[in-house]
């Protein structure tokens, strides 16, 4: 008999329709978004689960059966031609009686809308905190402890929901890193869990986000990882650099890669990022382990995570703000686990480097990244 695939075995990686069309977004632009992610090579470089954020849901009937809204006429209709396309439809709801737009969601009704995702074809659930807190707060108040054991009890339900429907489904937590969710996320039967508050289109919240990632790696693994939350890449004002150092720090730090760029404004230069190949096999990497920070020197971080193939991948990130390039840091690769020998690649420059010593004079700029990768 063959063995049960493990369910998000490298991180997940697609699209999701929240950072850029936030509550407009309509069932055209989901399947714009799919027609694109196949168009522009996104699909084929890995990203393939298309998935709908907050604002499709309806009203319940007197069943209890929820409903979509206007906005998404035909969701097994829209789930049919996503699956057409090669890849895999994503939705959203919350343990609470309204998600975090105000619209209705999943409390005492998990079993039934479980059920409902798996006869559309779903293939991925975002379940997120919002409005069960209210709940939390007004049944135990003053008693985090209480409170906390109502939430996991909660992702349990829904875990146990969707386990029942017998479809695989990825199910991402998010409740913001409430209570080291990292601890538990796992055994709630999360594949990924947010370890913070939304992510923004400036890399003051990028750098923030990637701090307060910090000594979670032990946490992270195949079929459960910790989430840093979508990309922003293609957002906002984000110059080149700061795009690059965004993606690059989240393959080293194994995150799912969800894109939440405009699709249909999709530059060159934005594309090359997203779909950089050798960035992405770090981030997907077989053997799971996600990047630790292994030095500090002011503004300067070195972060390392080992490679299936014995190799290291090593980033050296400038979070500074100052304008002037920043030389004179060595690469600490014995701390970063870098063997003797080992050639290096430079990877955002597609170079091969050759044999490296760790005083190898390189300048990071403002808000940018160096990515190197060692083999043997
Ligand atoms: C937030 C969540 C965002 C988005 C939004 C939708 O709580 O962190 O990623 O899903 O709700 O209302």
């Amino acid at each position: 008999m063959k063995a049960t695939p493990v369910l998000a075995a490298t991180p997940p990686m697609g699209w999701n329709s929240w950072n850029w069309f936030a509550g407009k977004v309509t069932q055209d632009d989901v399947k714009a978004a799919a027609d694109l992610i196949v168009s522009s090579g996104m699909r084929d470089a890995g990203y393939v689960y298309i998935n709908i954020d907050d604002t499709w849901e309806g009203k319940r009937d007197e069943q209890g059966v929820l409903h979509t809204n206007e906005k998404f006429p035909d969701m097994k209709g829209l789930a049919d031609y996503v699956h057409s396309k090669g890849l895999k439809l994503g939705i959203y709801s919350g343990p609470g009686d309204l998600t975090c737009a105000k619209y209705p969601a999943s409390l005492d009704h998990e079993q039934q809308d479980a059920d409902l995702y798996a006869s559309w074809g779903i293939d991925y659930l975002k379940y997120d905190l919002c409005g069960f807190r209210t709940k939390m707060r007004a049944e135990a108040p003053n008693d985090i402890p209480a409170q906390d054991k109502m939430m996991k009890d909660a992702y349990m339900k829904m875990y146990q929901a969707l386990k029942k429907t017998g479809r695989p489904i990825v199910y991402s937590l998010c409740q913001y890193g409430d209570d080291a969710v990292w601890q538990w996320g796992a055994e709630v039967g999360g594949n990924l869990w947010r370890t913070t508050g939304d992510v923004k289109e400036n890399f003051s919240s990028i750098a923030l986000i990637a701090n307060t990632n910090i000594g979670l790696s032990k946490y992270a693994g195949p079929g459960h990882w910790n989430d840093p939350d979508m990309l922003e890449v293609g957002n906002g004002n984000l110059t080149p650099d700061e795009n690059r150092a965004h993606m690059g720090m989240w393959a080293m730090l194994a995150a799912p890669l969800l894109a939440g760029n405009n699709l249909t404004k999709l530059t060159p230069e934005v594309t090359a990022i997203l779909t950089n190949k050798e960035v992405i096999a770090i981030d997907q990497d077989a053997l799971g382990r996600q990047a630790e920070r292994v030095y500090q020197e002011g503004p300067i971080q070195i972060w390392s995570r080992p490679l299936a193939d014995g190799g290291v991948a090593l980033a050296v990130i400038n979070f500074g703000e100052d304008e002037n390039f920043m030389r004179g840091i060595g690469l600490h690769l014995k701390e970063a686990g870098v063997k003797p020998g080992m050639k290096a690649r430079d990877v955002w420059a597609a170079k091969d480097l050759g044999k490296i010593e760790d005083g190898y004079k390189h300048s990071v700029k403002r808000h940018s990244m160096l990515l190197l990768r060692f083999s043997k």
